[in-house]
C-alpha cells in the first residue's frame, strides 16, 4: 500500500494532489471507480482557463496503450474515470500500479503528464484452486503428521491478500499456518488424534481463507478427507464359545453351525478365512470347516458312543494374518441306534428235573450302549415256558424256573430272551437258549397191562412160550433200562423157578417143565420190572398161567372090575320086567370136559334085544320081560368112550345071571374065571359093601347135619341105584347121577389126598343164582378131622356137589 491512502465511499472519491512543478500531475484513484467518477480536478491543478479548454481542444491521451481510462470534463475542468480501472488487471501483484495518460492542449501545444495511481481496493476473495479438495490418509498415520494443503490466492494486495487461514471445529486434525518466503501463506493438516478407518473412513472438513481488507472477505474449500485402511484389526468372532448340537449319526454334510466373524478392516485385510486351530487327530475327520463361509459340516461319522462331544479352536486370520480365535463346542446327542446286547453269564445246563420251582439256572446281563432312555432296557422271555426272568442288580437277570420239570413231557426248552430298550422307535434283540433237562430216575417201569393171562396146553415141552410181559420206563437210558425177573414165590410147594423163568430182557416167559392139567391147573407168577437207576424203581405184576386139558386119559371103568380081577356077576330076577334097571356100568375119566364126557354102548351081547344100556348114564335095563326061554347066562361087553378129540375108549364085560337064587346057579363055576378068588372075592363084596354103606350113610348124616345148619343146602348124592359107593374114585371129574354132564364148566373142590389144606368151593352154576359166586369158605384141616376123621380123609377123596 501506498503512502496515499484513499478511502473511497459510495463513489465518493478524495483525491490528494501533489503540486509539481514540471506541469505533471498525478493523481491516486481507487480502482474499480464507476464511469464519470471525478479523479481531479486538473484544470485547476495546471492552472488552465476553464473558458479555454474547449477551445485548445484538450484531451487525454494514453501514453503507452491505447486504452484511455481517462477523460476530461471540458466545462468542468475534471478528469473524470472513463473505463474500468482494475488494479489487478492492470497491475497484478505489482505493489504500485500507475497509469500513465497525457493531457494534451492545442493552441498552443501543451502536454501535460498525468500518473494515475490506482489504488487496491479489497474487491477479490481468497481464492482456492480447486473447489475441493481430496487427500487420502492411512488411519495408521502417527500423530503430528503434518499435510500439506496448499494455499488460497487473493488477487487483492497488502492487507486484502490473504491474511489467514482457520480450519472447521474436528476431532481429529488442527492447522498450521506458515509463511513462505516472500510473505505468502501456505497452510498443513497437523493429526492432532489418530484416526481409526473403521471409525470414520472420511470426513469433509472446512478450510476457510481470510484476507485482510475491510470489509473481509474469505473463501473456502472442502478437504475431503479420506482414511486408509490398515490391516490394524483382528477379526472378531461373534461369539467367543459356539455351541452347537448334533444327532449322531448325522449324514456327511449335514450343516451343523454357521461360524462368522467380522474384521473392519478393508479389502484384504478383511478377507476372513476360518481355519480349525487345535483339532486332535480323532476329530478331525469329523468336521469340515468351509474357510470362506464359516459353515461347519459333517464329514465323518458322529457317534455318540464314541464320543459325546467335541471341543475344537477355530481360527479367523484375515488376508494379512492377524487371527483371533474361538471355541467350538458340538455336542452330540444320542439316538436309539444301538440294540441291546444279551450276555450269558452263566446258564446250568442240562438242568435236572427234580429242581423245585424257583431254583435259579441262569444268569444273564443285558447292556445297551446308548444313554438314557435308550439304555433302559426291558427283558422278557416267550410264553408258554416254565422259567421267568426275576431282575436282579443293575442290568442282571435271574432265568428262575417256576414250576415242575419233568424230562418225561418236554426234554428240551428253547427259550427265546428278548431285550428291548425305551428309545423311539425302541430296538430289539433276542437270543435262545437251548436248555436240557437232565434225566432223574422218577419213573419206574409200568407193566403194559394190570396183570397178565397165559394160557397153555397140558403136556406142552419144556421151554415153550406162555407169554410175555413188557414195561415201559420214560426215563432215560440206564434209568429207564427195564430188566424182567421172577419174584420168588412156590407153586404147589416148589419155587416158582421150576416152573417157569422170565427172560431178563425180552420179558417172554418160559415154561421150565411140562404141566399136567390133571396135577395142576393154575398158577399165579409175580415178575418185577426193574429199572437200572440208582437207586432202582421196580413194579410188579402177576401172571396167571391157565393149564388146558388134553384128552390124555382114557376113560377109567371103575364098575364092573377089569376082567380077572374080581368075581363080577350081576343076578337078573327072572320076573324082572322090561325097563327094569339090572346092573350100571361106572367109569370116570380123569380128563375134564369134553374129554371126559363118556358115552356107553353095548358092542356085544349074548342076546342083543335083551339088555340095552343108557348112552351117558351107563344104566343096563331089561327090555322086555325075560321069559323061560333065555338063557340063563348073559354076557354083556360095554364099550365107554369119552368125548374128546380123538375119543379115548375103553371096554368092560358085564356078566349077567337070570335068577332068583344064587344057590340055585349050579354052573356058577362056570361063570366065575378063577374058582380060588371067587369065594374070597364074594366075600370080600359083601364086606366091602356092607363098610362102604355104613361109611356112606355115615358122612350123609354128619354133612346133613353139618350142611342143614348153615344155609340148608341140600346135598345131594346121585344115585338112584344103590351101586358099591365105595367104587367112587377119590379125586376124579364129576359125572352126576343121570349121566349128564353138567353144562357148566365147574372148578370143583376136592379133598385131595395127602394135602393138608382144602378148599371148599362153592360153585355157581347157571341154573342156581341163590348161592354168592366164588364165595370160598377155607377150610383147616381140622375142620375135617370133626367129619372124617383124620385117618379116613386122607384115605378116601369124596366128590361133593353142590346143587
Ligand atoms: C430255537 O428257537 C430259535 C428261534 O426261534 C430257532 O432258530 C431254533 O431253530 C430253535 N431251536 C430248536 C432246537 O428248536
Ligand atoms: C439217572 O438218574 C440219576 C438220578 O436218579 C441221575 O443222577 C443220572 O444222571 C441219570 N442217568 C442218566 C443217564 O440220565
Ligand atoms: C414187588 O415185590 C417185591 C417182593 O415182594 C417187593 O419187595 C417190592 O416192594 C414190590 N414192588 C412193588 C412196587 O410193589
Amino acid at each position: 500500500m501506498g503512502f496515499w491512502t484513499v478511502a473511497v465511499q459510495c463513489g465518493l472519491a478524495f483525491i490528494f494532489l501533489t503540486l509539481r512543478v514540471d506541469g505533471d500531475v498525478t493523481y491516486s484513484v481507487l480502482e474499480e471507480m464507476n464511469r464519470g467518477s471525478v479523479i481531479g480536478n486538473i484544470a485547476k491543478d495546471l492552472g488552465l482557463d476553464l473558458g479555454r479548454l474547449s477551445t485548445r481542444k484538450a484531451r487525454v491521451d494514453s501514453e503507452e496503450s491505447n486504452v484511455q481510462y481517462c477523460g476530461l470534463n471540458l466545462n468542468t475542468g475534471d478528469l473524470i474515470v472513463q473505463e474500468r480501472i482494475d488494479r489487478e488487471g492492470l497491475c497484478g501483484k505489482k505493489a504500485m500500479c500507475v497509469i500513465k495518460q497525457e493531457l494534451v492542449l492545442e493552441n498552443p501545444l501543451e502536454l501535460h503528464r498525468i500518473h494515475i495511481r490506482v489504488l487496491d481496493i479489497n474487491d477479490n476473495s481468497p481464492q482456492f484452486k480447486e473447489e475441493s479438495l481430496k487427500i487420502e490418509i492411512r488411519e495408521s498415520a502417527d500423530k503430528d503428521a503434518r499435510f500439506l494443503l496448499g494455499e488460497a490466492h487473493d488477487g487483492d494486495i497488502g492487507e486484502n491478500a490473504v491474511q489467514s487461514y482457520s480450519l472447521q471445529q474436528n476431532d481429529h486434525f488442527s492447522l498450521n499456518v506458515n509463511t513462505k518466503a516472500g510473505g505468502r501463506k501456505y497452510c498443513e493438516l497437523v493429526l492432532d488424534k489418530e484416526l481409526d478407518r473403521e471409525d470414520k473412513n472420511e470426513m469433509t472438513l472446512l478450510l476457510s481463507a481470510f484476507d485482510g481488507g475491510s470489509p473481509q472477505k474469505s473463501g473456502t474449500v472442502v478437504i475431503h478427507v479420506t482414511v486408509l485402511d490398515a490391516n490394524d484389526n483382528a477379526p472378531a468372532f461373534g461369539q467367543s464359545v459356539y455351541k452347537a448340537t448334533l444327532p449322531e449319526n448325522s449324514p456327511v454334510e449335514t450343516l451343523i453351525i454357521t461360524l462368522s466373524a467380522t474384521d473392519p478392516d478393508d479389502g484384504i485385510n478383511s478377507e476372513i478365512t476360518f481355519g480349525f486351530d487345535h483339532v486332535s487327530h480323532e476329530n478331525s475327520d469329523a468336521f469340515s470347516l468351509h474357510p470362506k463361509t464359516g459353515e461347519v459340516r459333517v464329514a465323518g461319522t458322529i457317534d455318540y458312543e464314541r464320543v459325546t462331544s467335541y471341543e475344537m479352536q477355530i481360527s479367523a486370520k484375515d488376508g494379512l494374518g492377524l487371527v483371533s480365535y474361538a471355541t467350538l463346542i458340538i455336542e452330540v446327542t444320542d439316538e436309539n441306534d444301538n440294540a441291546p446286547i444279551i450276555h450269558l453269564k452263566t446258564m446250568n445246563n442240562p438242568i435236572p428235573e427234580n429242581i423245585p420251582p424257583g431254583t435259579e439256572v441262569g444268569i444273564i446281563n443285558v447292556q445297551d450302549r446308548d444313554s438314557e432312555n435308550n439304555r433302559q432296557v426291558r427283558c422278557s422271555l416267550q410264553q408258554g415256558v416254565p422259567f421267568k426272568l426275576v431282575p436282579s442288580i443293575k442290568n442282571y437277570y435271574s432265568l428262575v424256573s417256576t414250576g415242575q420239570l419233568d424230562r418225561e413231557v418236554v426234554s428240551d426248552y428253547n427259550i427265546t430272551i428278548t431285550a428291548t430298550d425305551e428309545g423311539s422307535p425302541p430296538l430289539s434283540s433276542s437270543k435262545s437258549v437251548q436248555l436240557s433237562v437232565a434225566d432223574i430216575n422218577d419213573n419206574p417201569p409200568v407193566f403194559e397191562e394190570e396183570s397178565y393171562s397165559a394160557y397153555v396146553s397140558e403136556n406142552n415141552k419144556a421151554g415153550s412160550t406162555l407169554c410175555s410181559v413188557a414195561a415201559r420206563d420214560p426215563d432215560w437210558r440206564q434209568n429207564g433200562t427195564v430188566i424182567y425177573s421172577l419174584l420168588a414165590g412156590e407153586v404147589n410147594g416148589a419155587p416158582v423157578s421150576s416152573y417157569v423163568s422170565v427172560n431178563g430182557d425180552t420179558g417172554v416167559i418160559h415154561a421150565v417143565r411140562s404141566f399136567d392139567y390133571e396135577q395142576l391147573r393154575s398158577f399165579k407168577v409175580q415178575v418185577m420190572a426193574r429199572d437200572n437207576g440208582s437207586p432202582p424203581l421196580s413194579s410188579n405184576v402177576t401172571v396167571s398161567v391157565f393149564i388146558s386139558d388134553v384128552n390124555d386119559n382114557a376113560p377109567q371103568i371103575l364098575y364092573p372090575a377089569p376082567e380077572g380081577n374080581s368075581f363080577m356077576t350081576e343076578l337078573v330076577p327072572k320076573a324082572a320086567h322090561g325097563g327094569s334097571l339090572v346092573s350100571k356100568v361106572i367109569a370116570v375119566d380123569a380128563d375134564s370136559g369134553q374129554n371126559a364126557w363118556l358115552s356107553y354102548q353095548i358092542v356085544k351081547s349074548t342076546d342083543p334085544g335083551l339088555f340095552t344100556i343108557g348112552v351117558h348114564s351107563g344104566e343096563i335095563r331089561t327090555q322086555r320081560d325075560i321069559s323061560e326061554s333065555d338063557s340063563m347066562k348073559q354076557n354083556l361087553i360095554v364099550s365107554v368112550k369119552d368125548n374128546g378129540q380123538p375119543s379115548l375108549s375103553a371096554t368092560c364085560s358085564m356078566y349077567l345071571l337070570i335068577s332068583d337064587n344064587l344057590a340055585e346057579v349050579p354052573e356058577l363055576k362056570d361063570i366065575s374065571y378063577d374058582e380060588k378068588n371067587s369065594k374070597l372075592t364074594s366075600y370080600l363084596i359083601i364086606a366091602l359093601v356092607s363098610v362102604s354103606t355104613f361109611f356112606l350113610t355115615f358122612i350123609i348124616i354128619i354133612l346133613g347135619v353139618r350142611f342143614c345148619r348153615r344155609r340148608k343146602p341140600r346135598l345131594l348124592f346121585d344115585g338112584a341105584v344103590a351101586i358099591p359107593s365105595a367104587y367112587l374114585p377119590p379125586n376124579y371129574a364129576d359125572v352126576d347121577g343121570t349121566g349128564t354132564l353138567r353144562s357148566t364148566y365147574n372148578y370143583d373142590a376136592y379133598l385131595t389126598t395127602g394135602s393138608r389144606t382144602s378148599d371148599f368151593k362153592f360153585v355157581s352154576s347157571y341154573n342156581d343164582n341163590t348161592l354168592p359166586a366164588d364165595q370160598t369158605l377155607r377150610k383147616s384141616p381140622s375142620d375135617f378131622a370133626d367129619v372124617f376123621g383124620d385117618g379116613d380123609s386122607s384115605e378116601v377123596g369124596t366128590k361133593l356137589t353142590m346143587l
